[in-house]
């Protein structure tokens, strides 16, 4: 199975608006891989199953150049004193950013959302679960967030020393934005 993804309904109610939802529009408009490959976006299915020792993944790091690994676990805390620190941590993955390098995704275990702007601007949904790859290309506007299982383990790959820093929009002067723009083949915009 291919994965998952479709347009976000952006005009929801308050009492809607929980970022865990899928959002989906009515009726729902799902996104192709090969509308999400057009924004430079990869994605491959691998077995999630001893991961440690995947070939498929091997192959993929070795031509990549993917040589940093880590994975994390990110799931809602049971102690009540923890939750503060949780939903800060969902609120800050959840504001809209770029980064200066790609961002590597693979979902190991439970599942989550990866959001990311189409030519147009519209957010377009990404589930994530287990098995699926993504790589985000450098400069594309994208956030995350949990979904309401409240639990997913996310191998994250790097080419060399890792750098995590997020620039949250606008970021229209950033390099990395101009160049991801560029290769889109879309004039400066803001
Ligand atoms: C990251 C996700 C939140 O930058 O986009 O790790
Ligand atoms: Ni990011």
């Amino acid at each position: 199975m291919a994965i998952e993804a479709w347009f976000m309904n952006e005009n929801t109610t308050t009492e809607e608006e929980d970022q865990r939802l899928p959002h989906h529009q009515n009726p729902q408009k799902l996104v192709s891989l090969e509308y999400l490959a057009d924004l430079g976006i990869l994605y491959w299915k691998l077995n999630p199953e001893n991961y440690e020792k995947d070939q498929d993944l091997e192959k993929i790091r070795e031509s990549r150049g993917y040589n940093y690994m880590d994975v994390l676990d990110l799931c809602r805390p049971a102690e009540e004193n923890e939750m503060e620190n949780y939903w800060q941590k969902l609120k800050n993955f959840y504001r809209e950013h770029i980064h200066g390098d790609e961002e590597i995704r693979y979902c190991l275990g439970g599942s989550g959302y990866f959001d990311v702007r189409d030519k147009q601007d519209r957010w377009i949904r990404i589930w994530m679960k287990p098995g699926d790859l993504i790589v985000l290309p450098a400069g594309i506007y994208h956030r995350f967030t949990l979904d309401t299982s409240n639990y997913v383990k996310l191998m994250r790959l790097f080419v060399g020393e890792p750098v995590w820093t997020a620039y949250n929009r606008p970021q229209e002067e950033h390099p990395a934005r101009k160049l991801y723009l560029h290769k889109l083949g879309q004039p400066h915009s803001s």
